[in-house]
């Protein structure tokens, strides 16, 4: 069965760990412990041996022997000659402890030496001194007492596990949720979002900095997505408006045209009005089939190498600029890498606004520039201006600073978001300097290398 949520697997995880981890430590315990009593019995045995035994026996004279030995009490010994031989034994020489060989010359030739020997089931801790040159005293002591002491100690821990798995795991369980409590809350909160309040956002600083670099990364992407739901709607609604008030206009002036018979000059002042306001329905039209082009992805950029100079002369020529000087300042062999036809009608768009927002006497300056791996284009207009909060603005669509002055002018607030696509698809960079009531540069700046 698999595991549905991530709490109950970090529970189970953070459990696993503490369990392991209280065995492991339990046994380290165990075997410390165990072989620290060893070390006790061991250490009383050869104190047993030395102070009780050694100058006492003799092990020549076996009689006077067996009564130090009665004295003594009710440890188990032997005494073994150099052949591996038993000459005297506490259980009446009925049992002959197993003598171990090696440990009998280790004894003969350095310190005593221990062993942990079985008998009947029962084990014993023994030690081998040599008493002289002949003779080794073994002695052992039941390792009953330790054996019942370890086998508590782990009772104690087998009583305990039951505990510690349940504290662990109420624990774990509750530590998981913490854990992943900002989770919840961002899922509550995605939640929400998902019914339309694209207004909420998570607070960050308080959990730690993964979950809050994920937060605020989340809290960027909502600014992003409703900034884009808001920048939408009210594109939307401005694509509305600016339809509307030319179709409201023909609409009008058709409704009072029919309302009588008039006369032929009058029909034809009507049809040059209408037709001034179908121009401008066709121009809106035209700017945002481009856009919605642009933003689908769907305009191809044709690249080839061609003259900018001879770009801008071709613009000039064509655009009409009555009472009005433009000085052209060019720097030789300016060749660009990109679609002329596109770029042409980027520049068109800010030549037609130098002229657009200027008095009359105005001077307009084109200038061009070769920069280290790009080119520089400037116009320059000695125009109204713009104001400096409105200059972030005046990119965004249907943006004007002065809607009657543009409308006026047939403007339809659409041209510098499409000149700004147009040099972002060439990796360009578009940038505005102006002073209210003395003029406007708008600086294009595009790379010169073929991709
Ligand atoms: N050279 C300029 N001098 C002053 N204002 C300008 C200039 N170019 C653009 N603007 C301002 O930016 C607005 C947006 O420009 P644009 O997108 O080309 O729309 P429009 O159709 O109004 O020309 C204009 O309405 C105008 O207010
Ligand atoms: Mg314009």
């Amino acid at each position: 069965m698999a595991i549905k949520t991530f709490r109950l697997r970090l529970t189970l995880m953070y459990t696993v760990v503490v369990v392991l981890i209280f065995f492991a430590s339990d046994f380290v315990i165990q075997v410390q412990f165990k072989n620290k009593r060893y070390e006790s019995v061991d250490r009383e045995l050869l104190r047993e041996a030395t102070t009780e035994f050694s100058q006492e026996i003799d092990p020549t004279r076996i009689k006077n022997n067996e009564e130090i030995i009665k004295r003594v009490g009710d440890e188990y010994y032997q005494i073994i000659n150099r052949r591996g031989e038993v000459r005297i034994s506490s259980l009446n020489n009925n049992y002959l402890w197993p003598v171990n060989r090696d440990l009998l010359v280790k004894a003969f030739n350095g310190g005593p030496q221990f062993d942990t020997v079985s008998y009947k089931g029962e084990n014993y801790r023994v030690l081998y001194m040599a008493l002289n040159e002949d003779n080794i005293l073994s002695i052992g002591d039941s390792l009953k007492d330790v054996e019942e002491e370890v086998a508590a100690l782990s009772r104690l821990s087998l009583i305990f596990f039951p505990f510690i798995l349940a504290i662990t795991s109420v624990m774990s369980w509750f530590l998981a949720g913490r854990a992943l409590s900002p989770m919840v809350q961002i899922k509550s909160l995605a939640e929400q979002i998902r019914h339309g309040r694209l207004d909420r956002r998570i607070d960050v600083g308080v959990k730690g900095k993964e979950i809050d670099d994920l937060v605020k990364i989340f809290n960027e992407m909502l600014d992003g997505i409703q900034n884009s739901m808001e920048a939408q709607k009210r594109f939307t609604s401005d694509v509305s408006h600016e339809i509307r008030s030319p179709l409201t206009s023909l609409r009008g002036s058709i409704e009072v045209a029919l309302r009588k018979k008039r006369a032929t000059e009058e029909y034809e002042e009507l049809l040059r009005n209408n037709l001034s306001d179908i121009i401008r329905l066709s121009r809106i039209a035209d700017d945002l089939l481009f856009l919605a082009k642009a933003d689908n992805n769907i305009l191809e950029l044709k690249k080839h190498w061609f003259d900018v100079n001879q770009l801008l002369k071709n613009i000039i020529e064509r655009v009409r600029y009555d009472g009005l000087s433009i000085v052209e300042k060019y720097e030789e062999n300016l060749e660009v890498y990109g679609d002329s036809s596109i770029l042409e009608q980027a520049f068109t768009n800010l030549i037609n606004n130098a002229i657009k927002y200027i008095h009359r006497g105005g001077t307009v300056t084109i200038t061009t520039e070769k920069e280290d791996d790009s080119i520089k284009v400037t116009i320059s207009d000695s125009g109204i201006g713009i104001p400096e909060d409105e200059i972030p603005h005046i990119f965004e669509r249907f943006y004007r600073v002065d809607k009657e002055r543009s409308r006026k002018m047939g403007g339809t607030g659409l041209g510098l978001a499409i000149t700004q696509w147009i040099v972002n698809a060439h990796r360009g960079q578009i940038l505005v300097k102006s002073t209210i009531g003395s003029g406007s540069d708008f600086i294009v700046i595009l790379p010169k290398t073929q991709d």
